[in-house]
């Protein structure tokens, strides 16, 4: 199943999700009204509310409250990436400038508020608390996950296992937290449960561990994104930190002064080093190895369509180019 089959899955789902995205992104503020559709109109690939979606339909949920979560689940997303794109200094994101490169920091931050806040809004009129203590919760270890990531900037020494705390927390638990969603609204049996969860964190780690590898390896144009703005911002990412650990002592100094300073100088230069020591194979094959874990976890749903798309998203993951 192709990526175009799993969305042709949820089309009408989805459709339902868009149109409830633009209804409650509005504000009599303008400015707000002008960033909130410029980002969401630029075309992610809204694999988060796609999870959420198809999890809550491999668990047989019937009802209607999939929509608003998932459109909850969203906006989210969104508001973490007009405040990481800040943090990051970033200028291009899904083939456009930034929302920060068109309308400054400070309008971006404000937005990205203004959207968080607006999916605690709608997550009320769900009126389910434990729906309302996932997305709490995520949110918060996204923060945190945040706030560490920024915590091992500039440091050469960064771990892998430093790494993988911090992808699990900004990337990996929305995941999760879409997947669960799914399971919750099903009133899915513990065993399902735990496992429909299990797959979205190891599906959110594979998912970062590839674009990690893509922000060494791919073409902007087909990112949508700028290569390298990991490396700019002196971010240690796996492909570097295998690297650094695994380079000759003249890569080792080149990969330590580049993470210790930030900056693009030396991209070309550290982009050879990467690929000598093979650390983008060796990031994939991590991101493989998740993917694997997170398809393997659902052996214990019964068999249907929506559970091959989420196998097959899986698989989107570590295939994809952007
Ligand atoms: C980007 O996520 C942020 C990361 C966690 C890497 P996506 O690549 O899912 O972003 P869009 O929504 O499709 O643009
Ligand atoms: C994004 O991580 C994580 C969140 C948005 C919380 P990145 O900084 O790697 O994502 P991109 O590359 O900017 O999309
Ligand atoms: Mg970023
Ligand atoms: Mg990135």
């Amino acid at each position: 199943m192709d990526i175009s089959a799993i969305k042709k899955l949820v089309e009408d789902d989805m459709n339902a999700v868009d149109s409830l995205i633009l209804r409650r992104l509005e504000s009599d503020v303008v400015l707000i009204n002008q960033i909130g559709h410029y980002i969401v109109n630029s075309g992610g690939k809204r694999l988060r509310p796609m999870i959420v979606l198809l999890a809550a339909q491999a668990l047989g949920y019937t009802g209607d409250k999939h929509i608003g979560l998932a459109a909850i689940v969203e906006f989210i997303h969104t508001a973490t990436l007009l405040h990481d794109d800040v943090v990051d200094t970033s200028d291009l994101r899904r083939g456009q400038p930034t929302a920060n490169n068109k309308w400054g920091n400070s309008s971006s931050v404000l937005v990205g508020d203004f959207l968080y806040s607006r999916a605690f809004q709608m997550l009320v009129s769900i009126g389910q608390v434990d729906v309302m203590g996932t997305l709490s919760n995520a949110t918060n270890v996204i923060a945190e996950g945040e706030v560490l990531q920024l915590l091992n900037r500039n440091n050469p020494k960064t771990t892998e296992q430093q790494y993988l705390e911090v992808i699990r927390r900004k990337t990996a638990k929305l995941f999760e937290a879409a997947a669960w969603l799914g399971a919750i609204l099903a009133k899915a049996d513990e065993d399902a449960e735990t496992a429909v969860k299990e797959y979205g964190m190891q599906m959110g780690i594979a998912f970062q561990l590839v674009d990690d590898a893509l922000d060494y390896s791919a073409d902007a144009e087909t990112l949508g994104k700028n290569i390298g703005d990991d490396l700019s911002e002196g971010k240690p990412t796996l492909p570097l930190i295998y690297a650094y650990c695994q380079g000759s002592s003249a890569q080792q100094k080149l990969i330590r002064q580049a993470i210790e300073q930030g900056g693009l100088d030396d991209l070309s230069e550290i982009r050879l080093a990467i690929e000598s020591v093979g650390a983008i194979e060796y990031t994939m094959r991590a991101a493989q190895q998740a993917a694997e874990k997170a398809k393997n976890l659902l052996d214990v749903l019964p068999n249907s369509p929506s559970k091959t798309a989420l196998q097959a998203l899986a698989d989107f993951s570590v295939a994809r180019q952007y």
